[in-house]
């Protein structure tokens, strides 16, 4: 059976002190309830230790990427081990922010890919067309590309611990949602490459996030539909209570 999911991605927002506060409020809320979902929280590197130390279990914990080398003379990067040590589970990949103002390749993500899960790490692997592409109709073949070029080199075993998550590019921070219909009609394609390509059981398997301008108010009508197994959440991740209307929706 695959999971839901509810997971925030803070992105670049957030001093430590800032981050660890929210991360408080959001594990305070959850003592509170049995959500019928997991709850994930993506941070930036920095805060990572110190958020660890102010949850509890109910709350997972995500880096918002790590590097696509194991160790060495890289300054200023981050590798998929030293997420790890922090107690983190998960880390954000390919997210359209990476790909777009850093130059993030399928060829580099596929090596991340490979690092995080020899590290432990649960990818949550992000894949979404920009507006021309949906405008113009080569929408579906962006996004198979996206995943095939990435990910189809894995073994059914570690296809199988991937999570993915549809971000449409242009709904992203914009406040323009997809529909739901819009999003179940990906989510339902992208299943179907999976169940081609490792078959119906790892496809059922699979869980695959909505993201873009996701909020309290839509997530419900979002998370009804069959094949949309949660979210990932940017702008309404950075305050708890909304956050929580977004994970109370399931
Ligand atoms: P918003 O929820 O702010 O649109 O961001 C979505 C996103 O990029 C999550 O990774």
């Amino acid at each position: 059976m695959r999971k839901n999911i509810v997971a925030g991605n803070w992105k670049m927002n957030t001093t430590v002190p800032e981050g660890v506060k929210l991360a408080s409020e959001v594990n305070a809320a959850l003592e509170g309830i049995t959500p019928k979902c997991d709850v994930v929280i993506g941070v930036p590197f920095t805060h990572l230790t110190a958020v660890k130390a102010v949850i509890g279990e109910k709350l997972g914990l995500s880096a918002e990427n790590c590097a696509d080398k194991a160790k060495g003379a890289y300054t200023g990067e981050v590798s998929a081990a030293m997420v790890a040590s922090t107690g983190a589970t998960y880390v954000i990949l390919g997210h359209s922010e990476r790909r777009q103002y850093y130059g993030e390749t399928a060829a580099t993500l596929k090596d991340k890919v490979a690092l995080a899960l020899e590290n432990g790490l649960c990818p949550i692997f992000c894949i979404g067309e920009v507006l021309e592409e949906r405008e113009n109709g080569t929408y579906f073949d962006v996004i198979k590309a996206q995943i095939v070029e990435s990910l189809f080199d894995l073994s059914a075993e570690d296809f199988g611990k991937i999570v993915l998550a549809y971000e449409p590019v242009w709904a992203i921070g914009t406040g323009k949602t997809a529909t739901a219909d819009q999003a179940q009609e990906i989510h339902a394609f992208i299943r179907g490459l999976i169940a081609e390509k490792y078959g119906n059981q790892v496809a059922d398997d699979t869980t695959i996030l909505y993201g873009g301008s996701c909020k309290p108010s839509n997530a419900k009508e979002l998370f009804e539909k069959p094949d949309v197994d949660g979210g990932l959440i940017g702008g309404a991740a950075l305050d708890a209570a909304s956050f929580m209307g977004i994970v109370t929706a399931f």
